[in-house]
């Protein structure tokens, strides 16, 4: 990979963690994601939320049915956690592939939370017969004390919740998601192959002042809210390192232009639409493209024990203009990068 290189062609990417909602915005945001990756983690932070096999299962048919006519992309689904959530029904979905994996908010941490779970020590028997299955334990590391500042939450958390867990359960399969800090950068690398962490292009594009500078700036803000320019650096150095423990999870979470743009706005950014093509951009700023097939398409299969997927997707340097808004089948979404001109374009 010479640095001038105008074409860069990787393995077919996944997306570790997106949000595809459901109902007619579930059909006007999939095709976005079908068309950049070969699989997503789809997260069940549904109303009502997807808390058991029969519900998760309902909800992939739906997903099947809005993608565009002879889209091959496989959704791969999870189980929201709750306080009553019974070990047998977790590991009866996992064994028989109704989903891969189970997500734990926090109760009240972030959209779609209020089910979540109150206090881990709640679902202690759910996480040890995980551990003994290997079924990924995918983590909103947040604590929601309301005495602790929202830029402190995530570090806070890994003091508190991760680090015993990981402490106390050490063969448990845990996914980080989304980090936002140095600190979890630092946790993440000094744990074993069983944690890994997923990041999202807007933690690497954006720092506080992109929300804050100039005026409040709705469509910068999502949870884990972005942090320091420190933290934003730290993120980049882990993403583009080539450690196998960081891989690509967008964190794609649209919301209709109107709730976003309001007194109190809902938190989430919707990057679906031009996600590699932001994600390559910082590869690209950081002298590391030959890192970004790793990040993109191999880490993360060899973590959830997949195999990579068959195929590739190519992208081009040059200009990519970004919509102002995207039309999802009726809602109107503020798109990530709205408005600007990336310099990589993703080939059809
Ligand atoms: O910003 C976010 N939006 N963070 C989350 O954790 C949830 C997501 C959503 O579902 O809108
Ligand atoms: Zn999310």
């Amino acid at each position: 990979m010479t640095e001038a290189a105008t074409r860069l062609t990787i393995r077919r990417p996944d997306d570790w963690h997106v949000h595809l909602r459901d109902g007619a915005v579930l059909a006007g945001v999939v095709p976005f994601t079908a068309r950049q990756f070969g699989r997503a983690i789809v997260m069940p932070n549904l109303s009502p939320p997807m808390t058991d096999c029969a519900g998760v299962a309902a909800y992939r048919q739906r997903i099947m049915a809005a993608l565009p006519e002879g889209s091959d992309f496989t959704p791969l689904m999870t189980l929201y956690l709750t306080d009553s959530t019974d070990p047998d029904e977790v590991a009866r979905g996992f064994a028989d592939g109704t989903f891969v994996a189970a997500k734990l908010y926090p109760a009240h941490a972030t959209t779609g939370s209020a089910h979540g779970v109150t206090d881990i020590a709640n679902i202690r028997a759910v996480l040890e017969r995980m551990a003994a299955i290997g079924m990924p334990l995918l983590v909103h590391g947040e604590v929601t004390d309301a005495h602790v500042d929202i830029f402190d939450r995530e570090a806070v958390f890994i003091e508190r919740t991760l680090a015993p867990l990981v402490r106390d359960l050490p063969e448990l399969k845990v996914v980080f998601e989304h980090v936002t800090t140095r600190e979890a950068v630092q946790f993440v690398e000094s744990c074993g192959s069983n944690v890994a962490a997923t990041i999202t292009p807007q933690h690497l594009q954006i720092n506080r002042n992109a929300m804050l500078v100039g005026g409040i700036r709705p469509h910068m803000y999502c949870l884990p809210v972005a942090k320091r320019e420190v933290h934003r650096l730290a993120l980049r150095q882990a993403a583009c390192s080539g450690s196998a423990r960081f891989f690509l999870g967008t964190d794609s979470a649209p919301h209709a232009q109107s709730l976003k743009e309001a007194a109190c706005g809902c938190a989430g950014i919707f990057n679906a639409p031009f996600a590699l093509e932001s994600y390559v951009q910082v590869f690209d700023e950081e002298g590391a493209l030959d890192k970004f097939e790793g990040f993109a398409s191999l880490n993360g299969p060899a973590f959830y024990g997949l195999p990579v997927n068959p195929g590739t997707v190519t992208l081009e340097r040059g200009e990519c203009r970004v919509p102002e808004t995207i039309d999802a089948n009726g809602t109107a979404i503020v798109p990530f990068h709205a408005g600007e001109v990336l310099g990589w374009r993703l080939l059809a």
